[in-house]
């Protein structure tokens, strides 16, 4: 049996199986591993499942034992890892892709919805006390249907949250490396840059991966190009937004309101946004559902089981 170490506590089922089909040394108190933490570990493993939360860097990569010859991160982001220093050193990385993009899609309508909708507020008025009557010029929000949506990243996520967007009959506008072809772009209008989408829409969804290009790609100049009352959601990466930007523009009201299920900083997020009634906040919640984590697990399993069976793992990412 291969030496396996997994650095979170993952659902039950998947951990079952890893205890069937290999010697599984486990993180049972859960606590983000440090970079010599998992050096320490190398050098007792064929093998690691890794979440976005441990830190594959160059120099925590370069201490690696010889002995650990695959990372198969529970994620679909690697942006946690040197793949370039993984790739050197020889080790096979894989991802889950697919699995999360359902899971992932509903979080970012529901943080549109809940933004657009001023959920947080109504929420905060039941639970205070302070909901005095029924008012047809209070608590007014923005209403979703019919609005110009544009998704910045087309992949798997984006295009899901484009499908359940057209739920609300809303007009799908994206920007992406690629342009789609029109199977796949279902109708949805292409826009070359962030630039040319952003002057478009009315309310803006960040599904990209977070890569040196991307990062900050919120910033002050950006929310520039943004109609005045746009709403911006975010359940990509937090290092996809300047947060400073991000407040400047909700205190301006050139952002109207705001959702985010991923921070600069996590865990915690930025004290600075507590004060935003019309920032909806979720602690990274993209992929937690049952199913998607059950699913999530299979998948890192899978990649393991075909590459100590000697085949090519289907989520290979280097
Ligand atoms: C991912 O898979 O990249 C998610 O952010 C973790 O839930």
């Amino acid at each position: 049996m291969h030496d396996l170490s997994i650095t979170r506590i993952l659902v039950e089922p998947v951990l079952s199986r890893a205890r069937r089909d290999f010697s599984v040394w486990l993180n049972d108190d859960d606590h983000i591993m440090s970079g010599d933490e998992i050096v320490a570990k190398s050098f007792e493993s064929d093998a690691l499942i890794i979440c976005h939360s441990e830190m594959l860097t160059k120099n925590v990569v370069s201490q690696f034992s010889d002995r650990l010859k695959i990372v198969a991160n529970y994620s679909v982001g690697v942006d946690h890892c040197s793949l370039e220093a993984l790739k050197e050193r020889g080790i096979v990385v894989t991802n889950t892709p697919d699995v999360l993009s359902d899971a992932t899609a509903e979080i970012a309508i529901l943080l549109l919805l809940g933004a657009c909708r001023r959920a947080y507020e109504g929420d905060q008025m039941l639970r205070t006390g302070t909901w005095r009557h029924w008012a047809p010029s209070a608590m007014n929000g923005i209403q979703l249907t019919k609005k110009k949506l544009g998704i910045v990243g087309m992949g798997r996520v984006g295009q899901t949250v484009a499908r359940r967007a057209r739920g609300f009959d809303m007009e799908i506008h994206y920007t992406n490396r690629r342009q789609l072809p029109p199977e796949l772009e279902r109708g949805a209008i292409f826009h070359p840059t962030p630039k040319a989408l952003f002057g478009e829409v009315d309310m803006i969804s960040l599904n990209c991966p977070a890569t040196p290009e991307t990062d900050n790609l919120i910033n002050t100049d950006s929310i520039g190009w943004m109609k005045p009352g746009v709403v911006l959601v975010n359940t990509a990466r937090g290092r996809l937004v300047d947060e400073s930007a991000l407040i400047d523009a909700l205190n301006s009201g050139h952002i109207a309101a705001a959702g985010l299920d991923v921070f600069q900083v996590e865990p915690g997020g930025n004290p600075a946004f507590a004060k935003f009634p019309n920032l909806l906040m979720l602690p990274h919640l993209g992929s937690s559902t049952h199913e998607t984590r059950k699913a999530m697990g299979d998948r890192a399993l899978d990649n393991l089981d075909a590459y100590f069976a000697g085949q090519e793992p289907r989520d290979r990412v280097v």
